[in-house]
Order: structure tokens, then C-alpha cells, then sequence
């Protein structure tokens, strides 16, 4: 490991042990380094969970779509006994992505020389291949480590990741009443912002922000100083935006949800690199892709509860989270030039309630860390 790598390391861990009432963020160079983000891509990126989609995107056997994590191409796809499974997307001949994009299949049939795989990811045909040693029934498409978690679909690249849903119990109590699992999509989008990964984690999970990014999207409703922090754990953080009291609720969402679960919305993430934002009747998730040190693959969705939402006021919410959206964006493309500064020297933190949750994050990073880097 290079020195500057080795002094990174070691400057992550001193960010995460900070006393609490002196926290401090991360220098430029953590959001600039390829060096950097070359670790990260073989450690902490590798290992993670990463969100894929939602489940109601593919309701029926054989509904599948495509998706690229870390230069890998995936294949997610419901299969004849209705569980999804994600695969890789790389054919077992000669590597041509077997699927694009979205839509049903019996088979997947390779473009390139026909091979054809069932939802499963067997094969199931292999034209003219004569070779006596041709196993067919040990050419399948790999199946990588996945998990369901309240509507939400994951995978790791690690085949030996710590299951997901027992490290999110804490987070998982405290939304249980939304009814995640249950709400149904109406949007997503896929775009590329040119910032770290990490920035974006940050941004959205902090409420230090809102006011001054989004006076005229999100102040009214979500103003910074009723912010407020809520559950941390390992691998997740969360805060809630909380609406002032002359606002009215925003639909009904679950029965279960009591007054002040319906006036606030709440923000999480699942690290490393989903992020949230959960409230009655409105379930919007951000899933980063890193491509580089300095550009993501975001796809965001937006999910609805039952029918609280007329078509027109979803069109709404779809138009202000894209303004939303773009103004955090473009916050985030200037933030990422200034990172490379020299002067980009670790700042102090704003209290918990505004900026615990970077915290939060700073801590898994520095906490994964600890394991030893491997070798590959
Ligand atoms: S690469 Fe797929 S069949 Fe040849
Ligand atoms: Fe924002």
C-alpha cells in the first residue's frame, strides 16, 4: 500500500474518533484521489449492498432489466417460482451481455452464437457445440449474493457478504408503520452526476443544507432547523425532516402512522450507497453507482402509497423532486472541483441534528477499514 494511502487510512480514522462535541469532516483529497476510490472499488464498494431497484418493477416470471455495478453487468429477473435472482449478465461463451435493458422473457438468448439460459440462469441450449467436453449443466449464469429488503432489491458482489436485513433492525422498526414494502412505483430516471459518490451520501443526508440549496422546493416544508436526527447503526443513518406545524399533512399514507410519523419526512441511507427519503405517501430512493472517482450512475424511483396520490399531484412530486434533484446537483458539481483544492482541509461539523449522519458515515468508512485490504 502506497504511503499516501496508508496516510489516508489513518487520517479516516481519526475523523470517525473525534470527540463528539468536535466533529469534523474529511479532506479534499478523499473525494479526488483515484488512488482513493481504486480502494474503495475493491473494498468497501466490492463488499456492500447496493439497491438495484424495487420489486415492483418486475411483478411476473420472466420480467426482467439490466444494470452495470462496479463494470459489472447484471441481469435481474424474476423467475417460473417468483423469486428474483441476479445474475450476471455475461454470457459463459465468449461474454456478450445476454439481456438489455428491460422487459419478459422465457429464455435469454445470446445476440453472438444463441446460447440461450432460462430465468434461472441455467442453459438450456447450446447450438452445435460438439465438443465431448462440453458441460452444459456447468455453464450457467452465475448467481450473485441478492436480498429483499421492504420492497427494495439488493446485491453484493462479495458471495460472502453478511446478510443485509439483520444489520438494518433498528432502522427497519423505526419505518416498519410506512408500510415500505407495500408502496408502488410511478417514476425513475437515470442520470450521471459528475461528483464523488461520497458527496451525494453526504448531501442528501444531511439537513444543514435545505433551506440555503432548496428555499423554494423544500423550505417551506422540510426547513433545517426542525431537523432532526434518528437511528444509526453499522450500516445505516437516518434523520427526520420534520414539517412545521401550520402545514397539513401530505396524504394519509398507512393506517398505522400516527400524527407526527405523517408530518415529517424521513431521511435514510444504507450505506454505502443508497439514500432515502421515506414519508406517508411518498417513497423516493436514490441508488449510487460509482463509475470513477468523480462520476456516478444515479437512478432514482419514486413510489406512491395506494391511491393517496391523484395522476396530477404525482406528476407534481415527480416535477419537484427533479428540480430538487437538479439543484442538488449542481451544488455538488461545483463542491467537486473545489475538493481538489490544497486548501480543502478538514472543517468543522454542524451538531448532530443538522450533520450527525455524515458522522455516521464517516464512522462505517473508517470501520470497514479496519479489516485488512485485500489482496486482489
Ligand atoms: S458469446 Fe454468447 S453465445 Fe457466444
Ligand atoms: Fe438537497
Amino acid at each position: 500500500m502506497s504511503a499516501k494511502l496508508e496516510f489516508m487510512r489513518s487520517a479516516l480514522k481519526n475523523t470517525a474518533t473525534m470527540p463528539d462535541d468536535r466533529p469534523i469532516g474529511l479532506p479534499g483529497a478523499f473525494y479526488t484521489s483515484t488512488e482513493f476510490f481504486e480502494h474503495e472499488r475493491t473494498g468497501i464498494l466490492h463488499d456492500g449492498w447496493h439497491c438495484l431497484g424495487r420489486v415492483d418493477e418486475i411483478p411476473n416470471s420472466g420480467d426482467f432489466f439490466t444494470s452495470q455495478l462496479l463494470g459489472e453487468p447484471l441481469l435481474v429477473v424474476r423467475g417460473n417460482d417468483g423469486v428474483i435472482r441476479v445474475l450476471s449478465n455475461v454470457c459463459r461463451h465468449r461474454s456478450m451481455p445476454v439481456a438489455e435493458g428491460r422487459g419478459n422473457r422465457k429464455l435469454f438468448v445470446c445476440s453472438y452464437h444463441a446460447w440461450s439460459y432460462g430465468r434461472d440462469g441455467a442453459l438450456v441450449r447450446a447450438p452445435n457445440m460438439f465438443n465431448a467436453s462440453f458441460d452444459q449443466s456447468k455453464c450457467g449464469l452465475p448467481q450473485l449474493r441478492s436480498e429483499v429488503w421492504r420492497g427494495f432489491i439488493y446485491v453484493s458482489l462479495n458471495d460472502d457478504a453478511t446478510p443485509l436485513a439483520p444489520q438494518l433492525m433498528p432502522l427497519d422498526h423505526m419505518i416498519e408503520d410506512y408500510e415500505t414494502e407495500s408502496f408502488r412505483i410511478v417514476h425513475a430516471a437515470e442520470e450521471e452526476w459528475a461528483c464523488n459518490w461520497k458527496c451525494l451520501v453526504e448531501n442528501f443526508m444531511e439537513g444543514y443544507h435545505l433551506s440555503v440549496v432548496h428555499p423554494e422546493t423544500l423550505r417551506g416544508y422540510t426547513p433545517t432547523e426542525l431537523c432532526s436526527k434518528a437511528v444509526s447503526g453499522d450500516l445505516f443513518t437516518s434523520y427526520h425532516a420534520n414539517y412545521p406545524n401550520n402545514i397539513p399533512a401530505r396524504g394519509r399514507g398507512a393506517p398505522g402512522l400516527d400524527d407526527g410519523q405523517r408530518h415529517r419526512s424521513t431521511l435514510f441511507s444504507i450505506f454505502p450507497t443508497q439514500v432515502v427519503s421515506q414519508s406517508a405517501s411518498l417513497l423516493v430512493s436514490l441508488s449510487l453507482h460509482p463509475i470513477s472517482v468523480d462520476r456516478i450512475n444515479v437512478r432514482w424511483t419514486m413510489s406512491v402509497y395506494g391511491d393517496d396520490l391523484s395522476p396530477e399531484m404525482i406528476d407534481q412530486r415527480i416535477a419537484l423532486w427533479t428540480r430538487v434533484n437538479q439543484e442538488d446537483r449542481d451544488k455538488l458539481i461545483r463542491l467537486q472541483a473545489a475538493l481538489a483544492s490544497t486548501r480543502a482541509e478538514a472543517g468543522p461539523l454542524a451538531s448532530d441534528d443538522f450533520e450527525g449522519t455524515i458522522r455516521d458515515f464517516h464512522r462505517f468508512l473508517a470501520g470497514y477499514d479496519e479489516i485488512p485490504v485485500r489482496k486482489n
